[in-house]
């Protein structure tokens, strides 16, 4: 099946690849012709997904899905969330969110958080969103160099490692991405089974 991602984020848009297997063809924006900067302006995962999704869908009159993902931090009562992508600053890297991210946690033993992602999906003019989570914890320092993001700082539950120092098959098997991912796949089969290509 073909599906139009839509997404500038050649990290997320690897990791599906990997989630869902060859018989699925993932197409990026900028590989189908379509240069966007995605409007982000919600105030929930949620909200940020669908106005994604719908921005394109609006503009290219087809089928498509939207990610947005944020990792929520009980210590930091629900902190960076929504804004996990720009927690050290609108331009900020990788790097710069990880360093605050420890800052902010250097005093804490309660280091407990998770990964929320949300999907919205544009399928035959009905809207349809999934949502997976994965709960772990902040390490007190980086590991590993896989993955993107706060990798090197999340370790998921029942593991020792954060995500950056797993195996990528780990990842793509128990990450939010993963579980929001085989939903929508999930349900993508059924609508095939039941004939409605
Ligand atoms: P957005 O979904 O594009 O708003 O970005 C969410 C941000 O959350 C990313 O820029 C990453 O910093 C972080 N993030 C989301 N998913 C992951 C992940 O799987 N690993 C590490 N960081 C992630």
């Amino acid at each position: 099946m073909n599906l139009l991602f839509a997404t500038n984020n050649g990290h997320k848009i690897e990791e599906v690849r990997r989630i869902l297997g060859a018989s699925w063809k993932i197409h990026g924006l900028k590989e189908s012709g379509v240069h966007a900067e995605l409007p982000e302006t919600g105030n929930t995962l949620m909200a940020n997904a669908i106005e994604k999704a719908s921005f394109i869908h609006d503009r290219c009159q087809q089928d498509c899905f939207a990610e947005d993902s944020g990792l929520e931090v009980d210590a930091l009562h629900g902190a960076p969330g929504v804004h996990t992508a720009r927690y050290a600053g609108p331009h900020a890297d990788a790097g710069a969110n990880n360093q605050k991210l420890l800052l902010a946690l250097q005093d804490t033993p309660n280091r407990v958080a998770r990964f929320r992602a949300v999907i919205a999906l544009w399928r035959q003019g009905q809207l349809h969103t999934f949502e997976g989570v994965i709960e772990g914890r902040i390490a007190l320092e980086p590991a590993g160099i896989d993955g993107f993001g706060y990798d090197p700082l999340f370790i998921p539950e029942g593991y020792d490692h954060p995500f950056a120092a797993l195996p990528a098959e780990v990842k793509s098997r128990i990450s939010h991405r993963a579980r929001a991912v085989q939903k929508m796949a999930q349900f993508l089969q059924q609508e095939l089974a039941y004939g409605m290509e």
